[in-house]
């Protein structure tokens, strides 16, 4: 907040001349001693932190949830405890594989990140639009980012590598069929659903489990973008969709989303058809039908691109009370790879900033740190256990105990039928959808340098649906597959 309009250096005292640097005479060469211009210079040599790895374009926005549905006989969670209750939240939608200044109209699956800023610390709900996964891994996740970005000679994206990984990974091939289709490309963000993709767990205030996945279905509807317009907007105006949240939250559309969530008994994960961690999997809504929880509204925009949006930092392992982590493989790895990433990319402290700091009182014995900017826990006692009255632990905060088993091994998950989701997503669009997604495979396969990876990736779209694979052949000019190998 400023009070007056001093122009001041960092360090507070007024600033004599910002528009000429201090020199020897009228053509100089420049004083060294012009301190000011030196700590602007150098300044702004630091203005940049390295952009997120993977989601390195994103709009974010403010807002908050509010719960419309009692699930307290599900889970503990404060923010969850009482109908009414607002708790406030902040968001980012992201695209994936582009770097910070990329466009905004791609196909891509979009990264929704959210953060509720509960009275019991911060809940990060940290997933994309897509109910799925390309892999189910996160041992593979480099791998496979790898062929998402550019080619280390080229520095092109490389459309071989992409379906080679894919073709290799039958795994994918839901998500991939998903991607393709209609949804790969939202109208907006504020047309599309989120999903927190993974399986979580809920814990009642009884200490009583239930498997949960999340849907944020968009009140707005689901609409997608025509992928010559996409192709168009790409050009001339690369930020479309930051531009409409902005511009929509600023003139009062608030956009919406009804939160809604499967809930699976914990000993169905034993007997269900297929592992129900397996993150390219989706749970049949006949078995396991929406439920719903609350409401998230975005009526905010950031004041400040950078503080806010930029050093947001977000991870899927920063839960609260009544929500822990599933087994899910993917979902495991995540908890190593966000905060390690922050560390590196925002700092030792990112959790201090004021976007990232619980609203509600943070005390621990951890200090210092390189820019430790808040009072470090000043004068009071900095280890456990103490004799000074320090904070304690909270036992009916533990985590309800669960039994596991199982020989150590590197090994995949049981089930491995890749195919029959996929073929069900196929066979669920419209012929029209169908043509349009056999358009959009073809487009993209067309570029891969050699025919066997093309045939190996047909191969697993005439498994999921013999008239897909068919169609995708034919598209390419190669032969149909007469039998699955
Ligand atoms: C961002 C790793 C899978 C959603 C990131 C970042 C890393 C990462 C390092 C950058 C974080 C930052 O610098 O702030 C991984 C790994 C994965 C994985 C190792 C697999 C094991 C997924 C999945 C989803 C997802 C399955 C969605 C279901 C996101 C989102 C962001 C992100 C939304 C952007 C968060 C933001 O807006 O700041 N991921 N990711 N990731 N990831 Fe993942």
């Amino acid at each position: 907040m400023t009070t007056n309009n001093k122009l001041t250096t960092n360090w507070g005292a007024p600033v004599g001349d910002n528009q000429n640097s201090m020199t020897a005479g009228s053509r100089g060469p420049t004083l060294i001693q012009d301190v000011h211009m030196l700590e602007k210079l150098a300044h702004f040599n630091r203005e940049r932190v390295p952009e997120r790895v993977v989601h390195a374009k994103g709009a974010g926005a403010h807002g908050y949830f509010e719960v419309t549905n009692d699930l307290t006989k599900y889970t503990k969670a404060d923010f969850l405890s009482e109908v009414g209750k607002r708790t406030p939240m902040f968001i980012r939608l992201s695209t994936v594989a582009g770097e910070l200044g990329s466009a905004d109209t791609v196909r891509d699956p979009r990264g929704f990140a959210v953060k509720f800023y509960t009275e019991e610390g911060n809940y990060d709900l940290v997933g994309n639009n897509t109910p799925i996964f390309f892999i189910r891994d996160a041992i593979k996740f480099p791998d496979f980012i790898h062929t998402q970005k550019r080619d280390p000679k080229t520095h092109l994206k490389n459309p071989t590598a992409v379906w080679d990984f894919w073709s290799l990974s039958p795994e994918s091939l839901h998500q991939v069929t998903y991607l393709m289709g209609d949804r790969g490309i939202p109208a907006t963000l504020r047309h599309m659903n989120g999903y927190g993709s993974h399986t979580f767990k809920w814990t009642n205030k009884d200490g009583e489990g239930v498997w949960v996945k999340y849907h944020f279905i968009t009140d707005q509807g689901v609409k997608n973008m025509d992928v010559n317009l996409a192709a168009k907007l790409a050009g001339e105006n690369p930020d479309y969709h930051t531009e409409d949240l902005f511009n929509a939250i600023e003139n009062g559309e608030y956009p919406s989303w009804t939160l809604k969530v499967q809930i699976m008994p914990l000993e169905d994960a034993n007997t269900y058809r297929f592992d129900p961690f397996d993150v390219t999997k989706v749970w049949s809504h006949k078995d396991y039908p929406l439920i719903e929880v609350g409401k998230m509204v975005l009526n905010r925009n950031p004041e400040n691109y950078f503080a806010e949006v930029e050093q947001a930092t977000f991870s899927p392992g920063t839960l609260v009370s009544g929500i822990d982590v599933s087994p899910d493989k993917m979902l495991q790895g995540r908890l190593f790879a966000y905060h390690d990433a922050h560390r590196y990319r925002v700092g030792a402290n990112h959790q201090a900033l004021p976007i990232n700091r619980p609203k509600n009182e943070v005390n621990n014995y951890q200090r210092d740190g390189q820019m430790r900017f808040d009072s470090n826990g000043g004068g009071t006692v900095y280890y456990e256990p103490n004799s000074f009255g320090g904070p304690t632990e909270v036992p009916e905060q533990k985590q309800a105990a669960y039994q596991v088993s199982g020989i150590a091994e590197s090994v995949a998950y049981d089930h491995n039928d890749h195919y029959t989701q996929a073929g069900d997503l196929y066979r669920l669009m419209s012929q029209e959808e169908r043509a349009r997604l056999v358009d959009n495979i073809v487009g993209a396969m067309k570029p891969v340098e050699r025919d066997d990876i093309k045939l190996r990736q047909i191969q697993h779209f005439f498994k999921a649906d013999p008239e897909y694979g068919t169609k995708v052949a034919e598209g390419l000019g190669l032969a149909v597959p007469q039998e699955v190998k």
